[in-house]
């Protein structure tokens, strides 16, 4: 292949820093769309451009860079209020106005009903309360309203249709709202009202992406994905029940936009080490313990979404190989390296095989030198070189890139290469 598509994808439990890659990659290489697939409002994807920090949530985070059509496909849930938030959020930091943004006619909407549920039933899972599985439930369900009853790709808002739509589907709502969790009936008028006044800020950028795709694809464009949440929240891969529920692995990309696509590079994104928001199985947390304790605060691992603490642990190459595989990762980047920086043990673990479902663990040494300056592999601290090194070795993948700090420049380019195949 050589038709320059990528994908970045989460090969952990989400919050892998996927955007900071995404961004240096957009400012370093030539790519003509970028395109999130999955997902919705869930997601934080924060990229720190001259110094100042923009947090998106399903804005494509690729979307601050002009040249770069950026794309909500088929397969992302959309909360049309606060998408136009988003966008007007961005605009008005920024300074720049968005044109470069394309939103699919056959993305499903996420109602207000949606995020009354999920804050009523999420609490099980942990979720973000942002109503992204119900929004899902439905479009299974076969109930679910798409931006194209509501916005013509001609940019037409189709005021009669989506009344009658939304009205068909309101009943059984209210019908569970009230009869199983005692709330108010929501109310038609209200509801329309909202989604026609963000109809008027979005109907210029709606459109066939499959379309869009597939004739770009002819003029030989190159794509870049923009994954969303990690492989263990993938809704069939991952932790279930304590997923996402939509597709984040890399097969949901040909599902997430409607075509088939090709790809050059597969990029594994893993942080170097593990962090949960929500509930589920983590076999290497750090629970109650300094070091976990350490990474939270010395990561900032606060989530951007909810503002929840992330649950903290080491480093997991187990889960990483299985990644890998589903995902069919080409190589890796390794994110926030330098949060490993001066560990009051002077210790890290490496999860690398379970016995008895028990994690069993490799130790390797921490490094005492702040590494967020560096922009050389070969002057990165032995100890660091070591564990990048462990970690190729063991998932048998080349690294490429190495985030050491937020900011675009704070990325080392490498060629890591395996010495062995996997062990872990
Ligand atoms: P939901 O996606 O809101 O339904 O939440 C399901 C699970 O996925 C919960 O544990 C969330 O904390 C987690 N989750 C959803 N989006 C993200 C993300 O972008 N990063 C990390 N965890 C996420």
């Amino acid at each position: 292949m050589n038709n320059g598509n990528t994908a970045v994808i989460g090969n952990q439990t989400g919050d892998e820093a996927k955007a900071k890659v995404l961004d240096f990659l957009l400012s370093i290489e030539e790519f003509d769309l970028n395109v999130r697939w999955n997902g919705g409002n869930n997601a934080g994807h924060t990229v720190w451009i001259d110094g100042k920090e923009y947090k998106f949530h399903v804005l494509p985070a690729g979307i601050l860079h002009p040249h770069v059509t950026n794309v909500i496909s088929r397969g992302v849930v959309v909360d049309t209020s606060f998408l136009v938030g988003e966008i007007n959020d961005t605009e008005k930091r920024s300074g720049v106005t968005i044109e470069n943004l394309v939103i699919s006619d056959q993305a499903h909407l996420i109602m207000p009903y949606h995020v009354l549920r999920d804050k009523l039933e999420g609490g099980k899972i942990g979720t973000t309360g942002k109503g992204i599985g119900p929004c899902y439930e439905d479009m299974v369900g076969r109930r679910g309203i798409m931006i194209g009853d509501l916005i013509g790709v001609n940019g037409e808002i189709r005021k009669d249709d989506f009344v009658e739509c939304v009205g068909s589907r309101l009943e059984r709502e209210n019908r569970i709202l009230t009869g199983a969790y005692g709330q108010s009936p929501l109310v038609l008028g209200d509801i329309v009202e909202e989604q026609f006044l963000a109809a008027e800020r979005l109907s210029r950028f709606v459109r066939d992406t499959q379309k869009l795709f597939k004739e770009e694809q002819k003029r030989g464009k190159r794509f870049i994905f923009e994954g969303a949440q990690g492989l263990m929240l993938d809704k069939d891969f991952g932790t279930y029940p304590f997923v996402t529920s939509s597709a984040t692995a890399v097969d949901g990309i040909f599902r997430g936009t409607g075509v088939h696509f090709e790809f050059d590079r597969v990029i594994g994104v893993v942080k170097a080490y593990t962090t949960r928001v929500g509930k589920g199985p983590f076999p290497t947390e750090l629970e109650n313990d300094p070091v976990g304790e350490y990474l939270q605060e010395k990561g900032m691992e606060i989530g951007t979404t909810t503002g929840r603490t992330r649950r903290c642990g080491w480093l997991n190459l187990v889960d990483v190989t299985y990644a890998n595989e589903i995902n069919q990762v080409t190589e890796l980047a390794i994110t926030k390296l330098d949060v490993l920086s001066g560990m009051p043990s002077g210790k890290l673990e490496v999860c690398t095989s379970y016995e008895d479902g028990e994690p069993k663990y490799t130790t390797l040494d921490s490094w005492p030198e702040d590494i967020r300056e560096i922009r050389e592999h070969g002057e990165l601290p032995e100890q660091a070189q070591t564990y990048l090194q462990e970690i190729s070795d063991r998932t048998g993948k080349p690294i490429k890139l190495v985030s050491v700090y937020r900011d675009r420049d704070a990325t080392i380019r490498c060629d890591i290469t395996p010495r062995s195949p996997s062990k872990a």
